[in-house]
């Protein structure tokens, strides 16, 4: 086992560029060189650029630039790039993925087909749906990762009955460090009247951007459908895929959609939501940090924990399932899950038990 001292991270789409603001900073603290490739997977100001500037991220040592295109083609493009970075002379300890985007799964290839160790952030998590690209993004993800750093009990759990247990760590969860660290932020720079004309708990924060969502119509009719029975306004901050995709879809008039939001933003409008309604992953966690209950416009979630207690219901794509889940409010206190402190540790176990 030797110690890190260089760490290539490899990061593309908007949740991940939160979760590598809240590791970078402790591999700087702990004086771990990192270098950061972005593919590009994300482009438009609002979806990437903007998260660099509030999180203050440094500038990635390259962009590869391979943009939106059918899974084949970005994933490809990602790996034709990546390739040609990693043996111009970087020569890692290891390569950092996060998530379950197409950037997650094509590091890991890349790396693993160069045998550079992969690291993977956010391990074991399992939707059981293989319709999902995400699903098959982890699952190839986790079985090239030489160490798999878990949020949850449940994603440990995951791993061990696909037999996959060496290397594995549970180590809470570093979204969970990042919502505190710039919770406090938003709090102090981002004050709701910033993000919306309306009152604390007069409205609900909503997104949709999930393929299994936007590119089936009968799905993405009956949740806007559901948005427009549930009284209130809802502020919907739009993810370019579902603005395209609104042409023949009637948005209901409660529903007030708007260009994408930055990680600030995004927090205070949830903070003071009623509740929370998304197909996002990361939401439906944050919410619950946030203390705000949640409903997930899914079939089924990764973050199981989140539904104890009924913090988070799961109502599809259902009208009369998202009318009546928001109707109801949750007795129990919210659920813990997910430990503080994931980025730390994580950077402990690679600094020390690498
Ligand atoms: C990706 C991830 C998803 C994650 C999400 C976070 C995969 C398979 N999916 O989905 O797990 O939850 O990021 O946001 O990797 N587009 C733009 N501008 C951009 C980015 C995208 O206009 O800056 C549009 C393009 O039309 C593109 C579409 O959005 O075709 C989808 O983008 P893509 O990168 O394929 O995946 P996401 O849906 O963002």
């Amino acid at each position: 086992m030797t110690a890190i001292t260089h760490v290539v991270t490899i990061i593309g789409a908007r949740p991940q560029f939160v979760k590598a603001a809240a590791v970078s900073r402790k591999l700087v603290e702990a004086g771990v060189r990192e270098s950061l490739i972005h593919t590009g997977q994300h482009y438009d100001r609002e979806m990437s650029a903007v998260f660099f500037q509030e999180l203050r991220i440094p500038e990635p040592q390259e962009n590869l630039g391979v943009g939106s295109g059918t899974h084949a083609v970005q994933t490809g493009e990602m790996m034709i790039g990546l390739e040609r970075v990693l043996t111009s002379g970087l020569m890692p300890d290891c390569v950092m993925v996060y998530g379950d985007t197409n950037s997650t799964l094509a590091g890991a290839v890349v790396a693993a087909k160069l045998h550079i160790p992969v690291v993977h952030v956010e391990a074991g998590l399992r939707s059981f749906n293989r319709r999902m690209p995400e699903e098959i993004n982890r699952i190839v993800t986790d079985r090239l990762a030489g160490l798999l750093f878990c949020p949850t009990a449940s994603s440990i759990e995951n791993l061990r009955s696909e037999g996959v247990t060496d290397g594995v760590h549970l180590t809470g969860d570093v979204m969970l460090d990042a919502t505190r660290l710039f919770g406090d932020v938003a709090r102090r720079k981002v004050p709701l009247d910033a993000v919306t004309r309306h009152a604390p708990g007069a409205y609900y924060a909503a997104t949709v951007h999930r393929a299994e969502n936007t590119d089936d119509p009968v799905r993405l009719a009956g949740i806007f459908e559901g948005l427009g029975r549930i009284g209130l306004p809802v502020v919907l901050p739009l993810h370019p895929r579902t603005r395209s995709r609104l042409r023949d879809i009637e948005v209901p008039a409660n529903v007030e959609t708007r260009e994408p939001v930055g990680y600030l933003a995004s927090l205070t409008l949830v903070r003071h939501a009623r509740a929370v309604l998304t197909d996002s992953g990361g939401l439906q966690k944050e919410a619950l940090w946030l203390g705000v209950p949640c409903i997930t416009l899914r079939d089924e979630t990764e973050w199981v924990e989140t539904l104890e207690g009924g913090w988070n219901q799961l109502v599809g794509a259902d009208p009369c399932r998202i009318e009546a889940a928001a109707a109801r409010r949750p007795e129990d206190p919210v659920p813990a899950f997910a430990r503080e402190g994931a980025s730390e540790r994580i950077v402990e176990i690679l600094r020390h038990h690498f």
